[in-house]
């Protein structure tokens, strides 16, 4: 399943193997490994290869769509992706590199992603969580629409090698 979504500013698109210089060079910080659970610190070539790799089999399964952020006229400046959970609902994720940051690029790329769940493929509740120490990223997920659901987690980040108080939050689509 091939997808692209365009906004003014932004494209977002599966990986491509052309991506993997920038992705590694952006996202080899541990200021973005810290506040997401995944990505290893130091980000190395075979991490994003491995990364990527996987990338057609979750598509195929419908349970991963994760998007490259393109900036027009600059090049890659981020990820965001939607990954099922239990039951209805995908959980949205992302990280714009260090560089980008505080340009609204990762609202706008959220608010994209979460529109083209709803329209392409019908998805009706979308999850998202944050480390309590990150409240830039519980504000673009409010800027989204999402609201805290009253329930946190004590999640395990690779990136600060221990697990760390997260607050949840959750995206209802109104006209379902
Ligand atoms: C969090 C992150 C995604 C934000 O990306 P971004 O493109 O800079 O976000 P935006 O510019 O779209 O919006 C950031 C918002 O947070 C606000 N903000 C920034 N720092 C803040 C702080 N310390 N406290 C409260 N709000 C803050 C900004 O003012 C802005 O809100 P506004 O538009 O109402 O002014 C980016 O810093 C990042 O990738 N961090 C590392 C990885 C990460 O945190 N991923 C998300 C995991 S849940």
């Amino acid at each position: 399943m091939d997808y692209k979504i365009e906004t003014e500013r932004l494209v977002l698109a599966p990986f491509i193997d052309a991506d993997i210089g920038r992705r590694v060079e952006l996202a080899n910080d541990v200021d973005v490994a810290r506040m997401v659970t995944s990505m290893p610190h130091p980000y190395t070539r075979k991490d994003a290869v491995d990364w990527v790799t996987k990338h057609d089999a979750g598509r195929a399964a419908g349970t991963d769509f994760p998007f490259a952020i393109t900036l027009k006229g600059e090049g890659l400046v981020g990820a965001v992706g939607l990954h099922k959970k239990e039951g209805p609902a995908f959980e949205l994720g992302y990280w714009i590199g260090r560089p980008y940051w505080g340009m609204g690029i990762a609202s706008d790329a959220a608010k994209a992603v979460v529109d083209w769940a709803v329209n392409a493929r019908k998805i009706t509740t979308i999850v998202a969580c944050y480390f309590e120490d990150n409240p830039a990223s519980c504000r673009v997920l409010e800027k989204v629409g999402f609201v805290h659901d009253g329930t946190e987690g004590n999640c395990h980040s690779i990136g600060r090698g221990e697990k760390a108080r997260s607050l949840n939050m959750i995206w209802r689509d109104n006209n379902a």
